[in-house]
């Protein structure tokens, strides 16, 4: 790392969470807790300085000879930087056409066209890419709430890519070989320790700091003269690498394509290549339905593919519950109490609320495989596996 994107780094884990953390205090007090303009315009001030003023020596560097993961790490503190300017409403790209802070778009754009991401910050930047100091990985604020929304984020992320890894091995060796049901089993406890990591975000998260204090840094802003869509915990490859492998979800059904067009360049350049390699692989259900009538009875079929129906109804049971339990009370409750300046201004540049919940739900029912659901789903080729099995003979 150059010695000005280490001075960098060093404020964003330090000065820049105070000031994030005061104002977020100030923001919280008052009876409006959404109001956000013409509070802390000290702060803001300051924040908008000292940020500006150890980014001009990184524009001036360029992003030259610079290895992946320090171009990677500069890229996701210049986008926690102007997240936290959008957050502050110091930058609004509904009242903008072009990012007020060319200066860091120019970086921005710079490193993301070179390792080949979009020029803002993921979620891998607070995730599986965010290195810890001391104990402590980088965040907006000091708030509680915000940690264990980052670490319990995280917790569930780990467990999507180690449920991911262990389908990606089973193309090659196919769904019969006795390793199958080892890596199926894998898949089936990794999908279940998300469930738990969930579980404990539901329990222990404050409704009224995640969405007041915590997920406003994660909207939409723009850079040069494009708004990029703001973050979330999904943006990596392997929820998609299970929907596919399962058979879920489909990589030439249009929607499903489309959000994965949408999604690429938000992933590491790791995810992205794991995800196109996953994109060339057969589905296991495609596979099960092929051996189902010559082998339903075999020892074989009965074990692998009750697992496969195992890891089936778990990745379900986890979207169920991001859904209807996380979505409706960290998002939908707490939105069903602001008035309509604030609800504009909560999904500024995104989509509507109720369309971003639209999609969120068909994303539900294609995973739980749902009956009758609206949308295409895996119903009718699971209930054929889950027949064949309980007869323990041909379908
Ligand atoms: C407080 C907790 C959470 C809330 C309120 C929440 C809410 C949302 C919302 C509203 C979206 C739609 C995109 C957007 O934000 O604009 C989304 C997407 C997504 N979230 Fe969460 N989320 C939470 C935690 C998690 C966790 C812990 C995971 C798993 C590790 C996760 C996985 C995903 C995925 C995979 C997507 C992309 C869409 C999809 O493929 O389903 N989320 N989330």
């Amino acid at each position: 790392m150059s010695s000005a994107a280490s001075a960098f780094d060093q404020w964003i884990r330090s000065e820049f969470v105070d000031l994030n953390t005061a104002l977020e205090e100030l923001y919280f007090a008052q009876d409006d807790r959404a109001r956000v303009e013409g509070i802390g315009d000290d702060l803001k001030r300051d924040l908008l300085r000292k940020g500006r003023a150890l980014i001009a020596p990184l524009v001036a560097e360029g992003n030259t000879e610079r290895r992946f993961d320090s171009a990677f790490d500069v890229l996701g503190n210049l986008g926690i930087y102007l997240g936290a300017l959008r957050r502050h409403e110091l930058t609004n790209p509904d009242r903008e056409t072009e990012s007020p802070f060319m200066d860091c778009s120019a970086l921005g754009m710079h490193i993301a066209a070179s390792i080949g991401v979009a020029p803002r910050f993921t979620s891998a930047h607070l995730g599986t890419h965010n290195r810890a100091v001391n104990g402590v990985q980088k965040s907006f604020t000091r708030l509680a709430d915000e940690r264990l929304f980052i670490d319990a984020n995280l917790f569930g992320v780990l467990g999507y890519k180690s449920a991911g890894a262990a389908l990606m091995r089973i193309p090659a060796i196919g769904v019969s070989a006795p390793a199958a049901a080892l890596l199926l089993r894998e898949a089936k406890a990794a999908l279940e320790a998300v469930i738990r990591h969930n579980k404990t975000l539901y329990d222990e998260l404050d409704a009224d700091r995640f969405f007041y204090s915590v997920r406003p840094y994660y909207k939409p802003y723009r850079v040069g003269r494009t708004v990029y869509r703001g973050v979330n915990a999904g943006d990596f490859a392997e929820i998609n690498e299970i929907d596919l492998l399962l058979g879920l979800c489909r990589g030439n059904d249009p929607y499903y394509a489309q959000l994965l067009e949408e999604k690429i360049l938000f992933m590491p350049p790791e995810d992205q290549r794991s995800l196109r390699r996953c994109l060339g692989m057969r589905p296991l259900l495609d596979e099960f339905l092929e051996l189902v009538e010559a082998h339903a009875g075999a020892d074989w079929f009965q074990e692998n593919a009750r697992l496969f129906l195992e890891v089936c109804e778990a990745h379900g049971r986890a979207a169920a519950q991001h859904h209807n339990m996380l979505v409706r009370r960290f998002i939908e409750r707490p939105a069903g109490e602001l008035d309509a300046t604030h609800l504009a201004q909560l999904t500024a540049s995104g989509p509507p609320l109720d369309a971003l919940v639209g999609a969120l739900q068909v994303l539900r029912d294609k995973r739980m495989a749902a009956p009758g659901a609206g949308t295409d789903t895996a119903h009718d080729d699971l209930a054929r596996i889950r027949q064949a099995l309980a007869r323990g003979g041909a379908s």
